[in-house]
């Protein structure tokens, strides 16, 4: 007779099997971080090359066995990837991946509760409510913000947008949109801020002409006194201005703008001050960079991507709210179907109602389990470090005779290569210098021994390097500008020839 107990499902691996396979996989992934800094950061395939690797094989019909499959997944992952873990990884904003946050997501993963909704889990929700708070506590913002996490910078940025609109906005707003308004509504940001915002204006639905690009400074921070005259303006021609938008590292150069002077202009015209600290708002954390952040508690919302300077592996961003309450103004919904908000304890949050998703992941674990890792002293010390490494990579190009040391700020350093002799020359062409860095990078992209990403600052075009990365040395960085300078002048040499 058939066993009642008995599940036979073929997706069901054994203990035995699980934890052999389990073991291998953790051996291979310990061998992959030992030696991560001798393998190349990229191979540098193309995707064409890419797809032949992997093969066009259609649909399985049937069952591969799990060795075989693990043993195919980890080859192809391993040696045709490019690897943001490696010392000299720089480009973009994506840090080194924490080796706790690696295992956080294989036992977030293994019990799988849904962060949607506290019933649903209710020892995730808890630790998710408490990183929330963590966040709060290391950039130095009052207990009271409160938040979710979300999948990284763009959802922040866009999750506090519609949080702000729906405090600006008339209280109508959910029952009859914005009709005659939605063209009225501006919102101001520097000429530095990331493009999510422009996603924002088109996506809800004001237009790029609802965004009003206000100059920097010589140092990268938004012109505050052309922010309030724009803001003037615009309140003379009828517009309903709502929303200013700073930036804590601003993603080209790690610009911090000047929160408090935002904050008095947002109070004097009652606006929503919103922080987009998705890359630098960690270094708030650091005793010695406490002045450059100030007015930063006078935030109404904050965007922290712990994706990015807390080194967690992707994905994970967060919103904090000084007023959490916005944030179901924005998102709480109450269908019949939903049996969630009844156990009168006031300290129940369901995440549901903070944004987005209803479904989420337990994103919270590696971030939870990072911060109690190292603590706030080890987050102090290694985002110090980077700091450090970067401002000596800027110092080092200062010195070289065949580079320039256009900006740094945090941890991004951004220069150029310029041919020997060639800043003394008459003809300098700037035109010529950036079509040389434009197709340095290309190279330096694909070789493997370093990958840098670009900033346009002014007119030049930069190499820009962004340190978030706590497996880098000095060694690494002296190396990198070995190699910058080595590629800069064979490629000036095929320009030459052309
Ligand atoms: C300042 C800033 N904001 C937003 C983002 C977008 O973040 P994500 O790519 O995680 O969506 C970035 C990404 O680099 C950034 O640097």
């Amino acid at each position: 007779m058939e066993q009642l107990n008995h599940c036979s499902s073929p997706l069901e691996i054994s203990k035995n099997a699980f934890k052999e396979m389990g073991y291998r996989l953790i051996d291979t992934v310990a061998e992959f971080y030992e030696t991560i800094k001798e393998q190349p950061v990229t191979t540098g395939e193309t995707p064409k090359q890419i797809d032949t690797v992997l093969g066009n094989a259609s649909l399985p019909e049937n069952g591969t066995s799990v060795p075989e499959l693990f043993s195919n997944t980890t080859d192809l992952l391993l040696n045709h990837s490019l690897l943001n873990g490696h010392p000299k990884f720089f480009g973009y904003i994506t840090s080194s991946p924490t080796q706790i946050g690696a295992l956080a997501d294989l036992l977030a993963a293994a019990v799988n509760p849904n962060v949607g909704a506290n019933i649903l889990s209710p020892m995730a929700t808890a630790i998710e409510k408490q990183t929330v708070k963590w966040l709060a506590e290391f950039i130095g913002v009052s207990p009271t913000y409160g938040g979710v996490l979300v999948s990284g910078g763009n959802m922040a940025n866009l999750t506090a947008f519609l949080a702000a609109r729906t405090a600006k906005a008339p209280k109508s707003l959910k029952e009859d949109g914005l009709p005659g308004l939605i063209n009225e509504m501006v919102f101001y940001c520097s000429k530095a801020t990331h493009t999510c915002i422009e996603k924002a204006a088109i996506l809800f639905g004001h237009g790029l002409k609802a965004i009003r690009w206000i100059p920097t400074d010589s140092k990268n921070k938004m012109n505050t006194e052309i922010l309030l005259q724009t803001i003037d303006d615009d309140l003379k021609n009828g517009k309903k201005p709502f929303l200013v938008i700073g930036n804590a590292g601003d993603v080209s150069t790690g610009a911090v703008d000047d929160f408090s002077a935002i904050a008095a202009i947002c109070k004097l015209h009652d606006l929503w001050f919103h922080i987009d600290g998705a890359y630098g708002i960690p270094a708030a954390v650091i005793p010695e960079y406490k002045n450059l952040f100030s007015g930063l508690e006078e935030a109404d919302s904050i965007a922290l991507d712990p994706h990015k300077w807390l080194y967690a592996p992707l994905e994970v961003g967060s919103i904090l709210v000084k007023n959490p309450q916005h944030l179901i103004d924005t998102y709480s919904s109450h269908p019949v179907y939903y049996n969630f908000s009844k156990l009168d304890d006031e300290s129940e949050v369901n995440f549901y109602e903070y944004g987005f998703q209803n479904s989420r992941g337990f994103r919270a674990l590696k971030v939870w389990m990072a911060l109690q890792q190292i603590g706030k002293n080890g987050y102090i010390q290694i985002i110090g470090e980077d700091i450090a490494l970067s401002q000596f990579l800027f110092e080092e190009a200062k010195k070289h005779t065949e580079l320039e040391a256009v900006t740094q700020n945090l941890s991004i350093t951004t220069l150029r290569y310029i041919p020997a002799g060639y800043a003394e020359s008459e003809t300098q062409d700037e035109t010529y210098v950036n079509t040389l860095n434009q197709q340095l990078l290309n190279e330096l992209q694909q070789g493997g021994e370093v990958f840098l990403s670009n900033a346009v600052v002014g007119n030049k075009y930069c190499l820009r390097c962004c340190i978030v990365n706590f497996r880098t040395t000095k060694k690494d960085i002296l190396e990198i500008v070995d190699i910058i300078v080595r590629e800069g002048k064979k490629m000036h040499e095929i320009l030459q020839r052309k």
